[in-house]
C-alpha cells in the first residue's frame, strides 16, 4: 500500500510533505519521493529506501513552493528503486504523478505510448505510464488531461498530480484506492489516509470512487466521472494520530484481521484472465516443466509453514505430485533429495526470512525449480526464485501474521488448481467450480467476521486465564489447528501446542486434566463423526471444549461447551474461514491478558537471522 500526499498554499510544501509521509511508514515502504512546482518548472527528489534517505538528498535544499506531492512506495510493479520510485514525470517533465494502486491494462498503454507517442520510459512501474498519459492529453487544461488519462486506464488507482504551467493546481482521482482531501485556511491538502494531514488539519473530505477533486489554495472542487461538481459534507475528524494509523482499530493486527476479506479478493481477481483461467503473470514454469514434476517441496517458517500443511493436502489432492513440507531450518541440515525435476516452494511473508532463504539456496544448489509465495516485491526470496506468486495481502504490521496467512493459502490453491489443469489431474468442470467456490470466500468471511468477532470477544474473558491450550483437528484442521495455536502462543504467551485429533490418545491425553481448554476444528464433512468420538474423547477428561464446525452441523454442540459456525462452503476451502476465529480468539485473549499484541514479546516481524 502507497502513501499519498500534496498540499497546495502559502507555506513552504517540501517540509509539510516529508512530515506527511513520516506520519505514513506505518505502512510500510521500500521508497519515497517528493515533486514541487518551482518557477514553473517541476522539481523532482526521490529515491531508494527509508525517507531519512530522501531527506539526505534533497540535503539543504529548500525546494522553496507552495504546491508539491509526495509518496512513499510499497513496490507492487518494478522492484524498489530510485527510479522506480514515485513521482513520475511525462517526457518533458512538465507532470509530475503519484499513485497508489494497480494500472491493470498498464503494458497495453505503455506499448500505445511508445507506438503512437515516442515515448522513452525511464522505470519499470505502470505509474509512469499514466504520467506519460496525461502529459499526451496535456493542452494547458490539467482537469481535462487527467479524466482523458484516467478514462483510458482500468484497475485501482489514486492518484495526484501537478503541472508545471499550473503552480497553484493540484489534481486528484480516486478509484478503489483511499484518498481524502483536507481542508485549511489559505491550503488545502491531498492524501491516502488520514494520519498524513492529522497535524494540519480535522475538517476532511471523503473522496467517492470515480471522483476527481481539484484543490487550489482557497478552494477543494469535487466532481463526478460526468465532470459535474459534487457536493461533500464535511468529516470532523476526532481520532488522534495513533488511532488514525489503525483507521480506528485499537491494534493492527485486528485491523489486518478485517482486510483479509478485501487481501483475498484482490489476491484470487488479480490472478484470473477475462475468461475465469489462472493468470500467471512473472511464472515462466513452462507446461512440460509442470508435466515433469515429480516432487514438491513447501519450505518455511511458522505461520508460512504452516500455509505449507495446507499446501500439501490441496496440492497432492488437485496435481496428484507428492509433496514434503518442511520448516527451513531443518530442511538445508538433512541432504534433501532434490532434483531437477522437483519444484520447490518458499513461503514467506517477508521475503526476507534467513532460514526460508537459506533452504532456498540449498534447493537451487541442488538442482531444483523455485517458486516463491512472498507479500513483499523486490524482497530477497523473491529475487532469488525463478518464479514469484505474490500475495496481494498489503504491508502487514503486526508481529503475528494473519492477511499474509489467508493469501498465502489463497496462493496454494492457485498454485494447485494451475498445476492439476496443466497435469490433466483435474478438467474444466472441476476447475471452474473450484474458482467460483473461492470467488465466495471473501463475503462469506465478512459474514464470518460479522457473526463471530463479538462471540469470540466474550468467550475470551471467561477463558483468558487457561494455563494450557490444546488445538485439535483432522485432515486439513490439523493444518489449521498448528497456526491457531501459533497465534494464541505468540501473543498472549499462554503454553498452548496443536496435535493431530487422532494422534492424542497415543500420549499426550495424560496431559489432559479437568478444565483443560480444547480447540477442536471439525469443518470437513467426512472426518466430522471421527471428530465427534475425539470431542467425547477429551470431554470425558473433563476438558472444557470450544469447537469450530460449519453452520448446520449442530450435533457438535451436545459435545462441546461452545460452538463458532463459520459459513458452509467446500471441505477443501474451509481453511480459508476457519482459521479466522482462531486469530480472533487469540487476539481478545491476549487484550484481556494486557499483552502487547502488535508487537510481542521477544519476537520480530521478520527473522533475518539463523
Ligand atoms: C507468525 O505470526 C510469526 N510472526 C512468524 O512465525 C512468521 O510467520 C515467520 O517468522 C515467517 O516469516 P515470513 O513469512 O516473513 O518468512
Amino acid at each position: 500500500m502507497c502513501g499519498i500526499v500534496g498540499y497546495v498554499g502559502r507555506e513552504n510544501a517540501r517540509e509539510i510533505i516529508i512530515d506527511g509521509l513520516k506520519r505514513l511508514e506505518y505502512r510500510g515502504y521500500d521508497s519515497a519521493g517528493i515533486a514541487v512546482v518551482q518557477n514553473g518548472k517541476i522539481l523532482l527528489r526521490k529515491h531508494v529506501g527509508g525517507i531519512a534517505n530522501l531527506e539526505n538528498l534533497i540535503g539543504d535544499d529548500p525546494m522553496t513552493s507552495g504546491t508539491g506531492i509526495g509518496h512513499t512506495r510499497w513496490a507492487t510493479h518494478g522492484a524498489p528503486s530510485d527510479l522506480n520510485a514515485h513521482p513520475h514525470l511525462n517526457g518533458d517533465g512538465t507532470i509530475a504523478v503519484v499513485h497508489n494502486g494497480i494500472i491493470e491494462n498498464y503494458v497495453e498503454l505503455k506499448e500505445m505510448l511508445v507506438r503512437d507517442h515516442g515515448v522513452v520510459f525511464r522505470s519499470e512501474t505502470d505509474t509512469e505510464v499514466i504520467a506519460h498519459l496525461i502529459g499526451v492529453h496535456y493542452n494547458g487544461d490539467l482537469e481535462n488531461a487527467v479524466y482523458e488519462a484516467v478514462s483510458e486506464m482500468r484497475g485501482a488507482y489514486a492518484i495526484s498530480v501537478i503541472a508545471a504551467a499550473e503552480p497553484e493546481k493540484i489534481v486528484a482521482v480516486r478509484k478503489d484506492a483511499p484518498l481524502i482531501a483536507g481542508l485549511g485556511q489559505g491550503c488545502n491538502f491531498i492524501a491516502s489516509d488520514i494520519p498524513a494531514l492529522l497535524k494540519y488539519v480535522k475538517e476532511i473530505y471523503l473522496i467517492e470512487n470515480n471522483e476527481m477533486v481539484v484543490l487550489t489554495p482557497d478552494s477543494v472542487k469535487i466532481y463526478d466521472e460526468n465532470r459535474q461538481e459534487v457536493h461533500r459534507d464535511v468529516f470532523h475528524v476526532t481520532w488522534d494520530a495513533d488511532a488514525a494509523e489503525k483507521e480506528g482499530y485499537d491494534h493492527f493486527m485486528l485491523k489486518e484481521i478485517y482486510e483479509q476479506p478485501k487481501g483475498l479478493y484482490e489476491t484470487l481477481t488479480r490472478r484470473l484472465n477475462e475468461d475465469g483461467t489462472i493468470k500467471l503473470d512473472g511464472i515462466s514454469m513452462t507446461k512440460e516443466e509442470i508435466e515433469g514434476f515429480t516432487k514438491i517441496y513447501i519450505v518455511a517458517c511458522g505461520t508460512a509453514y504452516h500455509a505449507g500443511l495446507v499446501g500439501k493436502y490441496i496440492i497432492e489432492k488437485l496435481a496428484k505430485v507428492p509433496v514434503e513440507v518442511d520448516v527451513a531450518s531443518e530442511f538445508r541440515y538433512r541432504d534433501p533429495f532434490v532434483d531437477d525435476k522437483t519444484l520447490f516452494i518458499a513461503i514467506s511473508q517477508s521475503g526476507e526470512t534467513l532460514d526460508t532463504l537459506a533452504a532456498l539456496r540449498e534447493a537451487k544448489r541442488k538442482g531444483a525449480r523455485v517458486l516463491s509465495v512472498v507479500n513483499v516485491v523486490g524482497s530477497s526470496v523473491a529475487r532469488e526464485s525463478d518464479d514469484v506468486f505474490y500475495t496481494w495481502a498489503g504491508p502487514e504490521i503486526a508481529v503475528a501474521s494473519t492477511k499474509a496467512y489467508t493469501t498465502q493459502l489463497m496462493c496454494m490453491y492457485l498454485i494447485g488448481l494451475h498445476m492439476g489443469y496443466v497435469r490433466g489431474t483435474i478438467n474444466r468442470e472441476y476447475y471452474d467450480q473450484f474458482i467460483a467456490d473461492l470467488m465466495t470466500i471473501p463475503d462469506k468471511l465478512k459474514d464470518c467476521l460479522a457473526k463471530n468477532a463479538g462471540i469470540i470477544e466474550g468467550l475470551s474473558k471467561m477463558l483468558y486465564n487457561k494455563e494450557q491450550v490444546f488445538f485439535i483437528g483432522r485432515g486439513l484442521d490439523s493444518s489449521v489447528s498448528y497456526e491457531g495455536s501459533l497465534k494464541l502462543k505468540e501473543i498472549s504467551y499462554i503454553n498452548s501446542f496443536a496435535i493431530a485429533a487422532g494422534e492424542l490418545k497415543h500420549g499426550t491425553i495424560a496431559l489432559m486434566e479437568p478444565g483443560t481448554l480444547v480447540v477442536t476444528l471439525a469443518t470437513q464433512d467426512f472426518l466430522y463423526e471421527k471428530m465427534l468420538s475425539n470431542i467425547q474423547e477429551v470431554k470425558a477428561r473433563g476438558a472444557h471444549v470450544l469447537s469450530i464446525a460449519k453452520e448446520g452441523n449442530t450435533a457438535i454442540e451436545a459435545h462441546s461447551n461452545e460452538v463458532i459456525y463459520i459459513p458452509a462452503c467446500r471441505d477443501e476451502i474451509t481453511p480459508l474461514l476457519s482459521v479466522v476465529p482462531l486469530q480472533l480468539f487469540a487476539y481478545y485473549v491476549a487484550k484481556e491478558r494486557g499483552c502487547n499484541i502488535d508487537k510481542p514479546k521477544n519476537l520480530a516481524k521478520s527473522v533475518t537471522v539463523e
